[in-house]
């Protein structure tokens, strides 16, 4: 059965004709780093999607690219996969630079692309065995690739049904199964997680990890915070094409002048913030509408003068938190947060 739907993408249409090659194991596959970008840069006529970023991902690690709506994440996932030529800039995959070696960093990666590339009539094992003489699996592991996906998945009791009846969840397991196909040992998952319900979120997540702790590398693109926060080693952000932070999230917040958030609720709009801003010690406050934070080093420095300044007022609510990667990720990117 041939697909009869252009649904696809073109980047694995292009594959067709380059079947026959052997990928698991292939030279460099080993090394202890799988990808090493190196000032990438796209322009798209006067826009710079992407500005001179720079990052390594290692086998066993999952980095999250955090980036808001057009950022530049999938720009930047699609020059690595070699789909786009960069501007400037030049990648190493496994070993082979994305600039010389363009065919062959196809073939050994695995991509999961944001927008959905599945033959709609096709069932689920179709569209794995189809994907799978595309990438060069031998006929006699296919077989077995494909049940051992399916398990994978929890999509072996849909497998002999068409992929246009799939939920949205189940098409995201089988669009990420497909980058897998040819055990790459570095994958890129442009927002594996798009438009699916929690249960389903969770399931790829436990997927993602397995690959991980199976000693992949993968490059992971979010806008997801929380999603970020509990999967990923390492964390890149990326705002407006430029990588403004990269590193753990302990290294991260380490370099930040504050360390914790007092949050005072129910405030009326004439409170008089004076008092407070005079006691020193706030590294930066932000109002919203019933709601001031305060950015701080130790609260427990401050709790006992800030008690008789909002004691007047009775409504005032007082939290402390930890930074979360959402004050982290305003502050990097220089937003202010609103109510
Ligand atoms: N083919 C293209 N031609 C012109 N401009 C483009 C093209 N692709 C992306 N852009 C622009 O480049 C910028 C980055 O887009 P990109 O799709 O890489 O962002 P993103 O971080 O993936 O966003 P999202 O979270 O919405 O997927 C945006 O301003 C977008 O409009
Ligand atoms: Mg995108």
């Amino acid at each position: 059965m041939y697909p009869h739907s252009p649904l696809a993408q073109q980047d694995r249409a292009d594959l067709v004709n380059d079947r026959g090659l052997t990928l698991v194991g292939a030279k460099g596959t080993h090394a202890r780093l799988a990808l090493r970008v190196e000032g990438l840069s796209k322009c798209y006529g006067a826009l710079n999607a992407v500005t001179g970023v720079s990052f390594e991902v290692r086998h066993g690690e999952i980095f999250g690219l955090l980036g808001l709506n057009g950022a530049g994440k999938t720009t930047l996932i699609s020059m690595l996969a070699a789909e786009r030529r960069p501007s400037s800039g030049d990648a190493v995959l496994l070993g082979l630079s994305i600039r010389k070696r363009r065919r062959t960093v196809r073939r050994m990666i695995g991509v999961a692309p944001q927008q959905i590339a599945l033959y709609p009539m096709l069932t689920a094992a179709e569209n794995l065995r189809f994907f799978g003489r595309i990438y060069g699996v031998k006929r006699a592991e296919l077989e077995s690739r494909v049940e051992e996906l399916l398990d994978f998945t929890g999509l072996q009791d849909r497998r002999d049904d068409r992929v246009a009846s799939f939920s949205g969840g189940m098409q995201r397991r089988l669009n990420l199964a497909i980058a897998l196909v040819h055990r790459p040992r570095l994958i890129l998952l442009d927002e594996p997680t798009a438009g699916v319900d929690p249960r389903s979120r969770e399931e790829i997540l436990k997927m993602v990890r397995r690959l991980r702790d199976d000693g992949n590398a993968i490059l992971y693109t979010t806008h997801y915070l929380t999603e970020a926060e509990g999967l990923c080693d390492r964390l890149g952000i990326l705002n407006q094409g430029r990588l403004v932070a990269v590193g753990s999230l302990e290294v991260l917040f380490a370099n930040l002048e504050s360390s914790e958030v007092i949050e005072l609720r129910g405030l009326e709009g004439r409170f008089d913030l004076a008092p407070i801003r005079a006691l020193g010690g706030v590294c930066r406050m932000v109002r919203g509408r019933g709601l001031v934070r305060l950015y701080v080093k130790r609260a427990a420095d401050l709790l006992g003068p800030l008690q008789k300044i909002i004691m007047r007022d009775r409504s005032i609510r007082l939290k402390v938190a930890p930074l979360s990667l959402e004050d982290l990720f305003l502050h990097l990117t220089g937003s202010e947060i609103g109510e």
